[in-house]
C-alpha cells in the first residue's frame, strides 16, 4: 500500500515537471513575452541597416541642429545663380546704384510683407551681400535661411524642426533629411496661389458660370 502511494506521488511529480518544462519549450513562433520574441526575431537583422541614404541621391546635404533636432538639409550656395555675390558687390550699395538703365535684379520684385516690415536688406547683408543677416544684425549663412524665416514664422519654424511642416528627402529610415523653406517658399514671394483641383469638376464648372 504504502509503496503503491510512493509510485502514485513520483508519476504526479514527473508529470507536474513535465508540464512546468512543457510550458517552456520554444515551439515554433512561440515566446513567453513580447520582449523575448523581439530578442530572437531581431538576431536576424543584425548587421542589416535600414538607411534613406540610397533615397538622398545625389542632393548635397549640410547637417543642421535645432533645439533637440539634428537632421540633414539640402546645401543652397552652390544652387544660387548670382552667388557669390560679392563678385559685383565689391563695395556697398549706396556705391552701386545706377541711376539709369536696366536694374541689375530687374528679375526680383518683392511681394512678401508690406514695404513698412521689409525691404531688401531686412534681409541681405548690406555690408557683405554674401551673407544674410538677422533683424537685429547678426549674420547668418546662406545655407541657413530657415533661421531668417523663423524669426517671423515661429510657427511654422516649429512645426518644420519636428518633420510636421514641409517635407522630407527620402524615407522614413535615418538619417533625417527635410527639405529647406526656400526649397518650397521663394523668399521674395512665398505665398502660393490658390490652385483649382486637378481632377475636372463638374460642379465648380457650373457654379463658374
Ligand atoms: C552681376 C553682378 C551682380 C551680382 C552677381 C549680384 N548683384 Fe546685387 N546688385 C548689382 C548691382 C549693379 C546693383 C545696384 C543696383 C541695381 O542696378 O539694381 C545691385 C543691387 C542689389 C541690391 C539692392 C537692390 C535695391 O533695389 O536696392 C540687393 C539687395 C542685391 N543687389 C543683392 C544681391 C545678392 C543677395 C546677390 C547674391 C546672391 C547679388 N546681389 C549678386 C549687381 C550684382
Ligand atoms: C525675406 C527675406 C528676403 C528679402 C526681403 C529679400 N531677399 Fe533676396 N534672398 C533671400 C534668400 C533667403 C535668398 C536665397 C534663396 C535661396 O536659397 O535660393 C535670396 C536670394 C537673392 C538673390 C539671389 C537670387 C539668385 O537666384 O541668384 C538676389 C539677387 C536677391 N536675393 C536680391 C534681393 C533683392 C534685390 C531684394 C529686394 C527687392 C531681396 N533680395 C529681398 C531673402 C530675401
Ligand atoms: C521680418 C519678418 C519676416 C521674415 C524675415 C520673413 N517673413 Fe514671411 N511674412 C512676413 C509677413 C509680415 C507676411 C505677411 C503676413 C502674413 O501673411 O503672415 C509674410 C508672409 C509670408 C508667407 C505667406 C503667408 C500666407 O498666408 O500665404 C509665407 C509663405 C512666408 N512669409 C514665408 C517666409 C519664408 C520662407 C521666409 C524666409 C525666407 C520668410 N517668410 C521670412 C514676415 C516675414
Ligand atoms: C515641402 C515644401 C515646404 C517647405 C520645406 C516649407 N513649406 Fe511652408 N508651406 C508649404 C505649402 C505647400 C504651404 C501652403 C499651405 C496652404 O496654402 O494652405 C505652406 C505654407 C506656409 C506659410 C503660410 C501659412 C500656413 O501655414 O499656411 C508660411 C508662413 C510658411 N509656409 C512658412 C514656412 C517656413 C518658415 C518654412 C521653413 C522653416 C517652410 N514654410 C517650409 C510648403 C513648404
Amino acid at each position: 500500500m504504502k509503496h503503491s502511494y510512493k509510485i502514485i506521488y513520483y508519476l504526479l511529480s514527473v508529470v507536474f515537471l513535465m508540464l512546468l518544462f512543457s510550458s517552456c519549450k520554444h515551439h515554433e513562433g512561440e515566446y513567453h513575452n513580447v520582449n523575448d520574441k523581439i530578442e530572437a526575431e531581431g538576431k536576424h537583422y543584425q548587421g542589416v541597416s535600414v538607411s534613406s541614404e540610397a533615397y538622398i541621391g545625389d542632393i548635397k546635404t549640410i547637417e543642421v541642429t535645432e533645439g533637440e533636432h539634428t537632421f540633414l538639409i539640402p546645401e543652397r550656395k552652390t544652387q544660387i545663380k548670382s552667388y557669390a555675390c560679392t563678385e559685383c558687390h565689391s563695395k556697398p550699395l549706396d556705391k552701386m546704384q545706377n541711376k539709369e538703365g536696366k536694374k541689375a535684379h530687374w528679375d526680383i520684385a518683392l511681394h512678401h510683407a508690406n514695404d513698412n516690415a521689409m525691404n531688401c536688406v531686412t534681409c541681405h547683408n548690406g555690408s557683405n551681400m554674401d551673407d544674410l543677416k538677422s533683424i537685429t544684425g547678426n549674420v547668418i549663412d546662406f545655407n541657413k535661411s530657415y533661421q531668417l524665416c523663423s524669426q517671423c514664422h515661429n510657427k511654422q519654424f516649429e512645426d518644420w524642426k519636428g518633420g510636421a511642416h514641409g517635407k522630407r528627402i527620402g524615407g522614413w529610415a535615418p538619417p533625417r533629411a527635410s527639405m529647406t523653406c526656400v526649397n518650397c517658399h521663394n523668399p521674395h514671394k512665398p505665398h502660393f496661389d490658390s490652385r483649382w483641383p486637378a481632377r475636372y469638376n463638374t460642379q465648380k464648372v457650373k457654379e463658374r458660370e
